[in-house]
Formats: C-alpha cells, structure tokens, sequence
C-alpha cells in the first residue's frame, strides 16, 4: 500500500488470517487483560484490534501497555483469528474487522500524544474547547463522516454540471462591494494608499459578466464572504455551489437544481427523492406558514378569521381589519402550553413585532367557561361559533391570534407556529425530505429606516415580464414581482436565484428605484452597465448554499459540524487564535492607523483581550 503500511484498518477480514501486515495509524484504546495489551488502533477509514502478549515480547507489550491514546504507531504482526468456542466469544460484530486481530511483533512509536485537552470519544458539551483543538475533534468518527461526506456531496455536483456542459471558472477574492444585504469584509490595499477591497458576499457581478462574456453555463464552488450576525447556518465565511447559465429560464434552473439534488441525495445518502419539486408562491408560504421558507412537515396552518372579527366589539381584531389588516390564527392541536411556554411565545411574538399574543386554551370545546383565555369575554357568541368552526376547535386545542398589517401578522404567527412544534415534538423522530420551491417573489421591500425601497433578492433580479414596464417607467411599489426562487428543505434555505436584468436601461431603472443617484451608480456598477451595453445575453442562476446542503443531509444541527475550520458564534477562530492585531510595521505599509474610542479600549483591555 506504502511503506508505512500494508493494509488500512478497516481491510482485514479472515482471509487474510496468516498474513504479515504492517498497520500505521492512532491509538484508540489501550486495555489490560491479566497481561496481554489489547490496541485498537484507528485509522479513516476503521479500527483494527491490536495485541499484545507478554510471554511472547515482555519489553514490547510494555511499551505498548504505555502507549496513550492518539499516539500516532506503526505496527507489524500476523492476522489470526479471533477466538471464537462455546465458551468464549472474543469476535466483535460491531466492527468490519471484528473477526481477526493482529498479533505484534514489532511497535514503532512515530509520536507520542501528550494527555488530552478532552475525550474524544465523549460528546463534548463545550464547544470552544472542541473548535479550540479541532484538529483532535476533527479526529471523531462523526466530524470524519461529515468531511467525507461534505466531499461527496462536492463531487458529485461537480460531476454533473460538468457533464451538463457547466464550465468552473474562478473569480476574485479581493474584489468590489456587491450587494448582498450583509456587511462587506474589507481590506486594505498597500499599492493604492486609503483604498480598499471587499471580499466578495458572493460571486454576483462576475458570473453575470462571465455571462456577457459568452461563456454561456458557468459554475463555482464559491467561498463567500460576510460580515453578519451568525447563527446556527450562518458562517462569516461559507461556501456555494454558484451557478450562472445564458439564454435560459427558470424552467431550466428548476430541472437542474432537481436533477443534481435527486444524484446528491442518491450518492451521498442512498435515498431516493422525487421531482420535479413542488412549487409554492411566497404569497402562499407567507400566508399559510407565515414564513419564506415554511416547514410544511406539519400542519398547523395559518387561517383567516378577519372577516369574523371585522365588527368585534374586541377592539384590537376590530380595529386591525378597520386599518386594512387581517385577524389570523393557528390552532395548535392538543397542546396545552405551561403559564411560561405561554410567556415565552408571547416574547416570541413581540420580538416579530406585536403588541401581544391573544390565545384560547380550549379544555372543552362546548363549554366556554372551560376556556381560559385573556380574550374570550370580549367575543360574542357567533364569532365563538364561527371561529369554532374555521378552525375545527376541540377538546385540548389552544388558539393563538395575530391582529395586524398582513405580512407582519403571518410573520408573527409563523415564528409561533415553529415554536410550538418545537414544544410539541412535532417533528421528533422525523425523516420526511420535503424539497419544493419559492417563487414569485416580491421585487422590493419598503425600508421604514432609510425610508427607502430595497431589493428583496439583489439588484440585479429581473422583474417578471408584465412588470418589466413598471419599473422602466418609474411605478414602484411592494406589489411588483420578480422572476427569483429559492430552493427549500424542510424549512431551510438551501439557495436562492434570479433571472437577471441585462439591459442597461432596466439595471438603470432598477438602480434608481433603490434610491441610488446617478454619480453611486456610475462608481458602484459602471463596469455592469457598461458590460450590458456591448451584448449582453438574457442570463440568470442560482447560488446553492453547500454547507446548509451538507448539514441537512448529514442530520447535523450547525454548519460548524460540516466546516473543517469554523468560526465560533463571535467571528474567532479560536485555534489560530484569529481576528488578531497586527504587527505596526504591518499597518504602517497598508497606512492604517488603529484608533478605539477610549471607553472601547479600557473595556477590551480589562477583558484581558487587546486594545
Ligand atoms: P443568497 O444571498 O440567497 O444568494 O445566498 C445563497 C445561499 O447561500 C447560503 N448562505 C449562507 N450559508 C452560510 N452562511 C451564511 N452566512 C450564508 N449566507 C447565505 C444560503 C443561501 O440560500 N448571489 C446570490 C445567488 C444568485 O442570485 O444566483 C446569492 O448569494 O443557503
Ligand atoms: P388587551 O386588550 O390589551 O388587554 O389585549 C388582550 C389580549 O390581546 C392580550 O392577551 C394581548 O396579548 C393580545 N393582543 C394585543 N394586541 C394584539 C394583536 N395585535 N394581535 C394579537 N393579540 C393581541
């Protein structure tokens, strides 16, 4: 195999029963049976049961009894058979190799590991020591599993776009500020004194240029940069699986997207899914499930009851369809939430921007004085009735409402509604894969801070065709729609793309919609309008987002588990020890000059952190 090895730890089986092998890799476990020292000793690919006889070497099962774990050996020796009689059953079913074990007779020590910083075949609970040392952590069974998978999942997306006639193609890191909604990560240029280049949010404005270029199908597996509060599926640096395709619609995105899926999910996770994905307009999504990207794996789904509370002597549903809003409500069926899971969603729902959250635990459903609800004595009996009714109440439902504009309100109850699955274990023990698109997007969105409209996907998004003209003429408003989709699992977004504008006067139209004046669109997007002025191809694309794809085939619940070298909550990576001050020679060349507010520096500094 090498000349470190003749086999990995996971190849030998009984036939190979007599050979002499050579097997290199990491102590696993050491064990002391009345003498006779049992190694596992690991490699990728498996474990191979080590042993050790005292009558036969004393000095080498003596070294070997004090080997530590992880220590990195080579070991020679015969493969024999495990015992198996009546009596004694020594096989180990659990393990490809279980059959046979390797007798030493020699034992090379190629590095000694120090006493662990943590157990690595324990789940450790404190992250920051795991991603402090990742380079054990990476060692775990499962964080291998998940590179290995991670890999597979890259091939074979690579594999079928190049079959597909996809050419990968990279493009700048350091690179200029495109629009994405995050913050740009900067740096510093040396050659050109107070500049900067931002690292890219993600490859937007050069894969439309590769378009213009005439390279027709593009792909790229993309790292991305942004400056973003982080979560759970959020990195400051992640990667996408970048797509960019010429004289196509979304039909065509639509059928590759499924095709590759349906292969990633084959040849990653043996499982078999089904397409084309259903479809699901954002109005719907937000309207049912009060969300972009619906968990549509339970019910639970958002109703309307504005026209049973239009003229409530209950001021507050009255008064919110008065102002052109909506009463909506969800019954979560069979749930009867503690006084603090109550206090908790009412957070929830005050955080998505209500005033309240008015619910009706319902004990008996032909009883109304069994209800106990903060609301129920201000509603008349028919609006009981008919609520009743559209909401097929029963014993044990409890029934929360949001009175409000529209969107607000189905957003309010969509955070709810997750919320109280999660209570319920509405989704322990679930395998579904429910892939489906989002489309028809709306267009802008109206910013209440800046008081400006912004784009809802990016800039660059093409209104759909019976909008085009709006937007040339200047008639912008929320309702207009783009020609954009996401992609959904199980109630994630995976990716999102658009149909691009590529016509200059409608890039132009767009620009100023947003609020841009004439001098930001020439600095920002000159080289875009310039490009769309010498033969610019109808184009458009999509960006999957790789390591959400991996985390959700791989069951994992952050995408730190399925990225070699994350970042921690805070943006650190705590094993280089990074963001970290730079030298003053450093700074010097690139003419920055670091300058805390003294409040700021005092702080960092008695946090022992530098200033
Ligand atoms: P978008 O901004 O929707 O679109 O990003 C596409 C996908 O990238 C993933 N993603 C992230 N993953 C981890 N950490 C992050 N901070 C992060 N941000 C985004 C998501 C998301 O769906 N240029 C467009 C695509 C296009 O129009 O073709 C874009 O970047 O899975
Ligand atoms: P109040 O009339 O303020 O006592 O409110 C009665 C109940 O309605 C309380 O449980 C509030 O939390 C709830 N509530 C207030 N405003 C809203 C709203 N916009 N949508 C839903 N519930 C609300």
């Amino acid at each position: 195999m090498s000349a470190y090895r003749t086999h990995n730890c996971n190849d030998l089986r009984p036939a190979d029963i007599d050979k002499q092998v050579t097997l290199v890799g990491w102590v696993d476990t050491v064990r002391d049976h009345g003498g006779v020292i049992f190694i596992d000793l690991r490699d990728r690919e498996g474990k191979t049961q080590v042993v050790f006889h005292p009558e036969i070497n004393a000095e080498l099962a003596k070294l070997a009894e004090g080997l530590r774990v992880e220590s990195v050996i080579q070991v020679t020796g015969k493969v024999v058979a495990r015992l198996k009689t009546a009596e004694v059953d020594a096989t180990n079913p659990d393990l490809a190799t279980g059959e046979i074990e390797v007798e030493a007779d020699s034992l090379r020590v190629l590095n000694r590991a120090a006493v662990l910083p943590f157990q690595l075949d324990r789940n450790v609970a404190n992250e920051d020591i795991r991603l402090k040392y990742r380079f054990l952590d990476l060692r775990r069974p499962e964080m291998q599993r998940n590179m290995i998978l991670r890999h597979r999942i890259t091939k074979t997306m690579r594999d079928y776009l190049d079959e597909q006639g996809f050419l990968e193609i990279e493009t700048p890191i350091l690179s200029k500020s495109t629009p994405e909604g995050a913050r740009d990560f900067l740096v510093p240029s040396r050659l050109t004194p107070g500049a900067f280049y931002a690292l890219p949010q993600a490859p937007q404005q050069y894969k439309q240029l590769l378009m213009v270029a005439g390279l027709e199908k593009y792909f790229q597996v993309a790292r991305c940069f942004r400056d973003e509060d982080l979560r759970a599926d959020r990195q400051p640096e992640f990667t996408q699986i970048d797509i960019e395709a010429s004289f196509i619609t979304p039909e065509d995105i639509y059928s590759w997207v499924e095709a590759m899926l349906k292969r990633v999910f084959r040849e990653s996770i043996g499982r078999e899914i089904s397409t084309p994905f259903p479809r699901v307009t954002w109005h719907d999504a937000m309207d049912q499930y009060g969300s972009d990207k619906p968990d549509r794996r339970f019910e639970m789904k958002i109703t309307d009851c504005s026209d049973i509370f239009a003229e409530s002597e209950f001021r507050v549903f009255s008064s919110a369809v008065a102002n052109g809003g909506v009463v909506k409500a969800i019954n979560a069926k069979g749930f009867s939430p503690s006084v603090g899971q109550v206090e908790s969603l009412t957070q929830t729902a005050v955080e998505a921007g209500a005033k309240g959250l008015a619910y009706i635990k319902v004990r008996e459903a032909d009883n109304l004085a069994e209800w106990k609800s903060p609301i129920t004595k201000r509603l008349s009996q028919k609006e009981i009735d008919t609520l009743k009714q559209r909401l097929n109440i029963e014993d044990g439902d409890c029934i929360f409402f949001a009175a409000g504009p529209w969107e607000e309100s189905c957003t309010i109850l969509g955070r709810v509604r997750l919320e109280c699955a999660n209570y319920m274990e509405l989704l322990k023990d679930n395998t579904d894969v429910d892939l489906f698109w989002v489309v028809r997007f709306p267009l802008f969105g109206w910013d209440e801070e800046s008081q400006r409209f912004c784009a809802i996907h990016h800039p660059f998004t093409r209104p759909v065709p019976e909008d085009v003209e709006k937007v040339l003429k200047g008639e912008i408003s929320t309702d207009l729609c783009a020609e954009a989709y996401d992609i959904i699992l199980n109630g994630n977004e995976l990716g999102g793309g658009s149909i691009r504008i590529h016509e200059k006067d409608l890039q132009d139209a767009t620009f100023r919609a947003l609020g841009l004046d004439d001098a930001t669109i020439q600095e920002q997007f000159g080289h875009l309008l310039s490009a769309f002025s010498f033969g610019a191809p109808p184009h458009g694309g999509l960006a999957l987002g790789l390591d959400r794809v991996v985390m959700l085939l791989g069951g994992c619940s952050s995408i730190r588990e399925v990225i070699a070298f994350p970042k921690n909550n805070r943006g650190a990576d705590l094993m280089s020890e990074s963001p970290a001050p730079a030298e003053p020679n450093q700074l010097r060349d690139i003419h920055i000059q670091v300058k805390l507010p003294e409040k700021l520096r005092q702080k960092l500094e008695a946090e022992g952190g530098q200033a």
